[in-house]
């Protein structure tokens, strides 16, 4: 078993692993064939030898026709007939030395039937001595018993061989994307992440095949992220200082009137704000990422948790003007309470954000069989169609105009909440005419 194992190449393995099979079901249909038929064959040319020889005596006796005529009369095809004067000359035939002793040939003289075995080459042939006229008479098959099989083998090899090629070609095909992948992988480990596997096959290669450039994508954006989020923090961060630094050196000069004043404290309030909430949110997307199951769970009010959401918000909605329909039913939820408190502030934020002055947000919670739905639909300016792939990704802000009071992650840790609560979060919009986001929590 060792040496099967230590085959390097798949390839071979299963070409002899399909050769051994075969191998061993010719071998034992083979055998099969040849116990069963062997017997019978020799019985049937052992009586027919028999019946010739009897033949032979009685032309002999009957007729008293000379046996050489007799031997001209019987033999054809398939049964031959050799009449020897003495045991010296059965000796001498090259076909028939040993195959008969001295005792035999007395016996066959003396008028009984002889069978035996003509070893002619080593090989076994049936025959029938009699004596005719003073002589010997053997009669046997012109054929060789062994030849008779060695037809079927030879059929047998030649199927061997067939199917041999067969499952060469059939074997390559299997390896052949294999070695592909093989070769795909040692490429992704040294860092090449746009290298695809082909395949037209479905069967389960092919799924694996697939499966691998789905894997090597996956890891090209990882890889993507992982090179940018570096960058992306330090730029979310200098941006508000920057500005903060800049409007505290105006007001530091000192030549401002107070109305300048004011708003230049009023930006520095608001920068300083937004650099909380960026390292906040960073914590919190720490936190999240690092969290395999919800461990802080309560039971509480999923409906007075949003509508708590919604007052918090309430200057935001009520400056720009937006009605709000809120049709949610009582229901109780067992959760991270201030995990999803942030999901619902995530993302009323965003529909407010992505409103237009005197807009309409409706809200729905629903217990659903086995699941709570939470939908947020706004009419606002929707997502365009290059954005949709991208917007729960770190960082990631769509509409650019309007992306300087955010930083891209509200969607990023809203979804690992929600993930941790074995949920789901997706969404439909259509561009120019509004976006609706979907939460379902199992
Ligand atoms: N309700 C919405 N309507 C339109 N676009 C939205 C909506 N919610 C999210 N988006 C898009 O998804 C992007 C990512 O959202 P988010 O992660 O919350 O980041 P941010 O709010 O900081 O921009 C937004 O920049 C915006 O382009
Ligand atoms: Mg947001």
């Amino acid at each position: 078993m060792k040496w099967y194992l230590g085959i390097k190449s798949i390839y071979l393995k299963l070409i002899f692993t399909f050769l051994g099979m075969l191998f061993f079901s010719c071998m034992i249909a083979f055998t099969i064939i040849f116990a069963t038929r062997w017997n019978t064959m020799k019985k049937n040319i052992n009586s027919e030898l028999l019946i010739k020889a009897e033949n032979f005596q009685s032309f002999h006796k009957s007729y008293q026709a000379d046996i050489y005529d007799i031997q001209r009369l019987l033999k054809d095809n398939y049964i031959l007939i050799d009449i020897f004067s003495s045991y010296e000359d059965i000796q001498n035939n090259s076909d028939y030395k040993n195959a008969i002793s001295k005792d035999q040939y007395t016996e066959i003289l003396s008028g009984k039937t002889v069978k035996f075995e003509k070893l002619k080459k080593r090989r076994f042939m049936p025959a029938v001595g009699i004596s005719a006229g003073g002589k010997v008479v053997i009669i046997h098959p012109s054929f060789n018993l062994i030849e008779n099989f060695k037809n079927t083998a030879y059929v047998l090899l030649i199927c061997l061989c067939l199917d041999s090629m067969l499952i060469a070609l059939a074997a390559r095909m299997l390896v052949k994307p294999i070695k592909k992948l093989t070769f795909a992988t040692k490429e992704v480990s040294a860092g090449n992440f746009n290298i695809r596997v082909e395949t037209r096959s479905s069967d389960e290669i092919g799924q694996l095949a697939e499966n691998f450039n789905i894997m090597a994508t996956e890891l090209k954006n990882m890889e993507y992220l992982r090179k940018n989020f570096i960058s992306n923090v330090s730029h979310e961060f200098k941006t508000p200082i920057t500005a903060i630094s800049g409007f505290v050196k105006l007001i530091r000069d000192r030549r401002l009137s107070q109305e300048d004043f004011n708003e230049y404290i009023n930006i520095i309030i608001l920068e300083a704000e937004r650099l909380s909430n960026l390292s906040s949110n960073l914590l919190r997307l720490a936190t999240v990422e690092n969290q395999a199951i919800v461990v802080k769970s309560s039971l509480f009010f999923l409906d007075e948790q949003i509508r708590r959401v919604i007052v918090l918000l309430e200057n935001k909605w009520s400056f720009k003007g937006i009605n709000l329909d809120l049709q949610m039913e009582q229901l109780e939820y067992s959760g991270d309470e201030e995990l999803l408190q942030q999901v619902w502030i995530n993302l009323i934020t965003n529909a407010i954000k992505f409103s237009r002055d005197g807009g309409t947000i409706k809200i729905l919670l629903n217990k659903l069989e086995d699941r709570i739905k939470f939908q947020i639909i706004d009419n606002g300016i929707g997502i365009a169609l290059e954005d949709k792939p991208r917007i729960f990704d770190m960082f990631y802000k769509g509409d650019k105009s309007r992306s300087n009071d955010g930083s891209g992650l509200g969607l990023a840790i809203s979804k690992k909440i929600v993930e941790l609560h074995n949920g789901k979060i997706y969404f439909k919009s259509e561009y120019g005419s509004g976006t609706n986001f979907t939460v379902e929590l199992a």
